[in-house]
């Protein structure tokens, strides 16, 4: 028995916002973030658009595709660092919004590896309780957490939600997964609490709830790490990176993708990449494109997937699934 996904679900906000809307903003062009990133759009949450709606709406598309009510919900897990309030859990309000009056909710933070942590979560609850179903949700309102006058940041990040749902099944689920986090390197990627009402706890040198990143160390940190927790999986798993049908990394960076795809001696139709058209939505990355590559037929029954992230804390993993 193992915890496998039994449906997907994504939701993005309506607006697009392009490049060259980018060039009126900060100083900068479409061709740099084009040849910097791979990113060409990304979407911006608007009314009615805040994070638990986004989450909700994603969560509904995953429970039709699995055939699931909102009631048989024992468990709701939501991966964000941009909730809308920091108390009740982004978590409590979409269990509400679904009416999942069965599911005890909560939120977590792992940054752009949250989808991940929290699918390990869920996997280790279903394995403890193999009737349970449990929605595991990545959503992120980014746009509310960059500073728009910061062109090192600003241009690479975007809004969404991606959701699954997962359950027992006995021939396919995650077969292995491989977490880790290092600390030390906060401050190469961070994001400040609000300013604190303690004026004894304020920081009079934060610039805020926006964030901040060391762009070129954070790339360097992510490719090296995703390359080696991914041998790791494939090592103890003895498998080679041909064994696998479909790898899903984090969307960070067109770059980023490339360069471990080159290392993990990967071919590039191996590789799923969305981040042209949403850029880095954090812990949302990897459910909107499980999602999407569910949608396009990309993951036949007992394909091998490969999903990896890196983020902030720093925070990384890898983890495999027979689909
Ligand atoms: O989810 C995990 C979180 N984050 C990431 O994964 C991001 C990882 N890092 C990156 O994706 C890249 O480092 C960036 C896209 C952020 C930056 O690309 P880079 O090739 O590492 O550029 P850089 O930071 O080395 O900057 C090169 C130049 C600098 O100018 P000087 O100092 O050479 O004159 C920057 O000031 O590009 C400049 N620059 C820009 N120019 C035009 C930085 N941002 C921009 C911009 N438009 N938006």
């Amino acid at each position: 028995m193992r915890a496998a996904v039994l449906g997907t679900g994504s939701s993005l906000p309506e607006r697009v916002l392009t490049n060259t809307e980018l060039e009126r903003m900060v100083e900068t062009s479409d061709e740099w973030i084009r040849t910097r990133t791979g990113i060409r759009t990304r979407r911006i949450a608007g009314p009615d658009e805040q994070n638990y709606q986004l989450a909700t709406r994603a969560a509904q598309h995953a429970l039709t595709a699995a055939g699931i009510a909102a009631q048989d919900l024992g468990l709701i897990i939501v991966a964000t660092i941009s909730p809308h309030m920091l108390m009740p859990s982004c978590a409590c309000f979409v269990q509400t919004e679904l009416g999942a009056n069965n599911a005890f909710a909560f939120d977590l933070n792992a940054a752009c590896s949250g989808f991940l942590y929290a699918l390990d979560v869920a996997r280790k609850y279903i394995a403890a309780d193999p009737k349970m179903k449990v929605l595991v949700i990545g959503s992120e309102t980014l746009s509310a957490r960059v500073d728009w006058e910061d062109r090192n940041t600003c241009i690479l990040f975007g809004d969404g939600a991606g959701a699954c749902v997962l359950g027992s099944a006995e021939e396919r689920g995650i077969l292995d997964s491989c977490l880790l986090s290092d600390g030390s390197l906060w401050n190469l990627l961070y994001m400040d609490s609000p300013a604190s009402k303690n004026p004894d706890l304020l920081d009079p040198e934060s610039k805020g709830c926006v964030i901040q990143m060391s762009g070129r160390d954070v790339f360097k940190y992510a490719v090296r790490a995703m390359e080696d927790v991914v041998r790791q999986l494939l090592e103890r798993q003895q498998l080679s990176i041909s064994d696998i049908s479909l790898i899903i990394p984090h969307q960070a960076n067109i770059r980023i993708l490339d360069k471990l795809a080159d290392r993990l001696g990967a071919q590039a139709n191996q590789v799923f990449c969305n981040v042209d058209k949403y850029g880095n939505t954090s812990a949302a990355s990897i459910p909107i494109a499980l999602d999407e590559a569910v949608r396009q037929g990309r993951l036949q029954r007992g394909d091998k997937l490969l999903l990896c992230a890196f983020g902030g804390g720093f925070t990384w993993g890898s983890m495999l699934l027979k689909w």
